[in-house]
């Protein structure tokens, strides 16, 4: 006797208006049928088989190195759900259990599955996940005998006649527990004899409860977690209560939310004690907040590492990069992949970083630009200093000592190094190495014109100059 899992994927998803399979649009970041994934592996089944049919082959490949194992069976003709499970039974025993789920719903939780396979325990009798909700248009209810105790049937909306459609709130999630044999035995005798001619798997609840077989409804609580997704609004619904339930965590965990409806988190956050995290912040992968971290409004922040005591100002985008203890970032700073900052840098405005390596209390303030740069401790890099990294063919690194002044508006023409101490006058291009303790500057001399002399004429006197100069140089 094994327990196995049937994820029912084979549906376009129509009323998403996209011609990508349903079930890999997006939810935090991941497939839709990712979070399902994650959620029954939980189960530990022998095996979870997704039925496939519309863009199979871009479904499959999106999970081809996917942690949980899938096996794949092809429905070649969406026909309904009832016949979406038939093309699984070739693949099992008659002494095992099933679970089916709908491949569009996941923020279902492994708890409440949980309550549902128990039912399996006791032999001949099916399981029904259903949920109460307020609004339940569109969706296939329970329908209970007169006491309301026992589920006799599921009928879908559009077969409901009209003056009862109002009257019931519980509605069929689409996940059920039974054992196989029951399958084997009754999913036959289903028919398309429905407003959609499709063979619905919801028909073997009625069917079997004709034949004596007790149908157990659990009631899934928090009705939130059977949203199922069938068009965009659904998706961003789904979506909101995604991220609320993880910002919900992060405020049990003490982190202090300014507005818990506009934060997003599309991966992994972990985070220290006294973190902030201000209005508008995106994070992406798996990223780390240490100790007294705050983030500001307006920041995306992916794949990184964050100290203690950081500060991440407003409108700043960090990506595969970490931040030492105590360092401070943006307004509008742009860290890019590679960089690596280690104690109390200080990085300020409209400062792109890539493949940087800065070391303790090193600073640039403003307007820079540092790709691939290894730049010591307390060095100060100037407001509009370039690494000149890229010859239009290759990239070049740019080393910069300990205890350096890069003045303002320096181009370094790389590979070039500065050694410890060292200084660049404002507005240098720096294409040699300048030595430890050096001085470098490159000289441009300051031309005024005289009372009497029009722009004009200095202009025409300079040009005359650099001829002259550009004539020797020939000879
Ligand atoms: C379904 C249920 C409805 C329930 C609701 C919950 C049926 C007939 N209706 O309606 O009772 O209240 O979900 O959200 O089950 N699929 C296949 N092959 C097919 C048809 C569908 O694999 O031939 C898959 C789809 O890809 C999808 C899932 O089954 O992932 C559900 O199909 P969908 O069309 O979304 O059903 P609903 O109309 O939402
Ligand atoms: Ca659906």
């Amino acid at each position: 006797m094994a327990f196995h899992i049937i994820i029912l994927a084979a549906g376009q998803g129509t009323r998403m208006r996209s011609d990508k399979p349903k079930v890999l649009h997006p939810v935090a970041g991941k497939p839709i049928l990712a979070h399902i994934l994650n959620t029954v592996n939980g189960l530990k089944p022998k095996l979870i088989h997704v039925v496939y049919g519309y863009g199979g082959e871009q479904l499959q490949k999106a999970f081809e190195n996917y942690p949980v194992p899938i096996h794949w069976v092809n429905q070649p003709k969406q026909q309904g759900t009832g016949d979406a499970v038939k093309h699984v039974l070739p693949f099992l025993n008659e002494k095992d259990t099933v679970l089916i789920l709908l491949g569009d719903m996941p923020l279902i939780s492994e708890r409440c599955l949980q309550d549902l396979v128990k039912i399996l325990d006791k032999k001949d009798q099916m399981g029904v996940l259903t949920a109460c909700v307020e609004d339940p248009d569109g969706l296939g209810r329970i329908i209970r005998d007169e006491d309301g105790k026992k589920v006799i049937a599921i009928q879908e909306q559009k077969d409901i006649k009209e003056d009862r459609i109002h009257q019931i709130n519980e509605i069929n999630t689409g996940v059920f527990a039974l054992p196989v044999s029951l399958l084997q035995r009754y999913l036959p005798r289903i028919t398309n004899r429905n407003a959609q001619g499709e063979y619905y798997l919801v028909d073997l609840v009625e069917l079997l409860h004709r034949e004596g077989i007790t149908i157990i409804p659990i009631v899934c609580k928090e009705s939130w977690q059977a949203l199922g997704i069938n068009n965009k609004a659904q998706l961003s619904k789904v979506e909101r209560q995604y991220q609320r339930l993880q910002v919900a965590k992060l405020m049990e965990q003490g982190v202090t939310v300014i507005d818990p409806e506009r934060v997003d988190i599309r991966g992994e956050l972990r985070v220290g004690k006294e973190v902030t995290i201000d209005v508008n912040t995106i994070f992406e992968g798996e990223v780390s907040l240490g100790e007294g971290t705050y983030i500001g409004a307006n920041t995306i922040i992916k794949d990184s590492t964050i100290g203690k005591g950081v500060r991440i100002a407003s409108h700043s985008v960090v990506e595969g990069a970490t931040i030492g203890d105590n360092s401070a970032v943006g307004p509008f700073a742009r860290i890019r992949p590679g960089t690596i900052l280690a104690e109390e840098v200080h990085i300020g405005n409209f400062v792109e970083l890539k493949k940087a390596k800065l070391g303790k209390n090193t600073k640039a303030g403003h307007l820079t630009y540092l790709g691939d740069a290894i730049v010591g401790s307390y060095t100060n890099i100037g407001a509009g200093t370039i690494t000149c990294n890229y010859d239009g063919c290759n990239k070049y690194e740019t080393r910069i000592g300990d205890h350096v002044f890069i003045g303002s508006n320096t181009l370094l023409r790389a590979p070039v190094n500065i050694g410890d101490h060292a200084t660049t006058g404002a507005g240098a291009v720096i294409r040699h190495d300048v030595d430890k303790n050096q001085l470098s500057i490159t000289w441009q001399k300051q031309l005024f014109n005289n009372e009497n002399e029009s722009f004009k004429t200095l202009i025409k006197n300079i040009d005359i100059f650099l001829d002259e100069k550009l004539d020797k140089n020939k000879k």
